[in-house]
């Protein structure tokens, strides 16, 4: 069955620990935590201090995406700070297989996003040493924006290179997902899908994770 993780970018910060709990109880799988640095996207989010809070108020395991420069020199940190799935973004890595021999190190699931623009043939070489690949469907830098469709034939092409090649390595789809989009995101071959403010914005959260994983 398809996976769900909230991004709790979309969530309401003066409650976020109720608002953890709130989608922990719509049985959703992972809780993907957004970590924006304002150089490699022109927004600022939040660092390991904060994924070390949520930690504290949540048993999901937390996938945290970091859309900044230079990760190699935070993956340590966000290792204590409770990480399970650590994801670096493929331009900002200039050794982008040392990256994750890096993260894997420190025995936690490594994953490596790519921009919309990025095409599959960039990560291709390093596919079968991540456990998670995740393909953006937006420009990453805010919640709330367009499904870009354009990108469903990577998520086709990285589905048959993985089943062709017997990797394990799960496909994750960030931005813009919703009940409408998720149904062709299914389609073309993701694991887990991840939502901000279709669920978040939503007046039951529940019903909307049950939409996008039933869709
Ligand atoms: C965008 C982030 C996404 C974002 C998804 O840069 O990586 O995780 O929060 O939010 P929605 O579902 O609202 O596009
Ligand atoms: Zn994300």
């Amino acid at each position: 069955m398809t996976k769900v993780a909230p991004s709790v970018l979309s969530a309401d910060f003066r409650n976020i620990q109720s608002e953890i709990k709130l989608v922990e109880g719509c049985g959703v799988d992972l809780l993907h935590l957004d970590v924006m640095d304002g150089h490699f996207v022109p927004n600022i989010t939040f660092g390991p201090m904060m994924v070390e809070a949520i930690n504290r108020c949540s048993d999901l395991p937390l996938d945290v995406h970091l859309m900044i420069e230079n990760p190699d020199l935070f993956v340590e940190q966000f290792v204590e700070s409770g990480s399970d799935f650590l994801t670096v973004s493929l331009e900002a890595c200039r050794h982008l297989h040392r990256t994750i021999r890096l993260v894997k190190s420190f025995k936690i699931k490594a994953g490596c996003a790519l921009n919309p623009a990025t095409p599959f043939g960039a990560v291709q070489p390093v596919l079968s040493e991540l456990d998670l690949l995740l393909l953006m469907t937006v420009n990453p830098g805010f919640g709330g924006q367009r499904f870009i469709s354009s990108v469903l034939p990577k998520i086709e092409e990285a589905r048959a290179f993985i089943d062709r090649n017997n990797l394990k390595t799960e496909i994750e789809v960030d931005g813009g997902i919703g009940p409408e989009t998720a149904k062709s995101v299914k389609e073309a071959g993701a694991d887990i899908l991840v939502s901000g403010a279709a669920i978040f914005k939503s007046d039951d959260y529940c019903r909307t994770v049950k939409a996008i994983r039933e869709a």
